[in-house]
């Protein structure tokens, strides 16, 4: 299923594409393992990690949250789908990682209760590019919402666009930083940008890591 990246769509609508997906195990974005750029980040750059609680929105199967997960960091990985959801879970389980560093959960990212101390960090990674265009204003305002002055957005931006045909019709929506900038600038600093980041082999040249600062 494809859509125009121009004009609106009904999120219920939309969100069949990726409940179509799982049910039938059409997962052809999963590389199987962590994104390359965010093990970097965190075990060669030697970001820190913050305290507190994190969220993976659209996490799928939920490398990425259990990476991130930590005895003073509680990970959520949250995905639409619940199909989604109890295969990380089971994946958690065979790794044997305490449901106390991570857990998965059925949730919409636009629609969940916020909890009372917000989330101290956040990592997307091929969320943004699977929401419409019409989406990305909510995307930015809901991580405005959901994450505390001084938390940070980790943004591994990805697919980066080549030409303005690229960016015709999705999922994937290819993108740009400045796709970005327009909705975060409101209420986050870029602090940190990395176009040489490491990527997935056949992901090369598309991806850029980032990191915003919630003010
Ligand atoms: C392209 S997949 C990426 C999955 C994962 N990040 C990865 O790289 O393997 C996008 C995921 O976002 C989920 N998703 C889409 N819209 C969502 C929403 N509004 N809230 C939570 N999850 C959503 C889909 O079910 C799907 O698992």
């Amino acid at each position: 299923m494809s859509y125009k990246a121009s004009g609106n769509v009904a999120a219920d609508e939309y969100n069949q594409i990726w409940h179509k997906c799982w049910n039938t195990n059409v997962t052809m974005w999963d590389k199987g393992d962590i994104s390359p750029a965010l093990r970097e980040l965190i075990e060669e750059k030697h970001w820190q990690l913050p305290d507190g609680q994190g969220i993976v929105p659209g996490c799928g199967r939920g490398y990425d949250a259990m990476f991130l997960a930590k005895p003073t960091l509680h990970m959520v990985g949250a995905d639409l789908s619940p199909i989604a959801v109890s295969t990380a879970t089971k994946l958690r389980d065979e790794k044997g990682i305490p449901s106390k560093l991570v857990e998965f959960k059925t949730m919409d990212f636009f629609k969940f209760d916020v909890p009372q101390d917000k989330f101290q960090v956040a990592y997307d990674y091929t969320f943004f590019c699977a929401l419409h265009p019409s989406m990305r204003a909510s995307w930015g305002a809901r991580y405005a919402e959901i994450l505390s002055p001084g938390a940070h957005l980790i943004a591994l931006m990805y697919p980066l666009a080549k030409s303005e045909e690229d960016r015709e019709r999705g999922p994937p929506f290819l993108l740009n930083e400045d796709d970005y900038h327009k909705v975060l600038d409101a209420n986050f600093e870029l602090v940190h940008i990395d176009p040489e980041c490491k990527t997935h082999d056949t992901r090369a040249g598309v991806e850029t890591i980032t990191v915003w600062r919630r003010r």
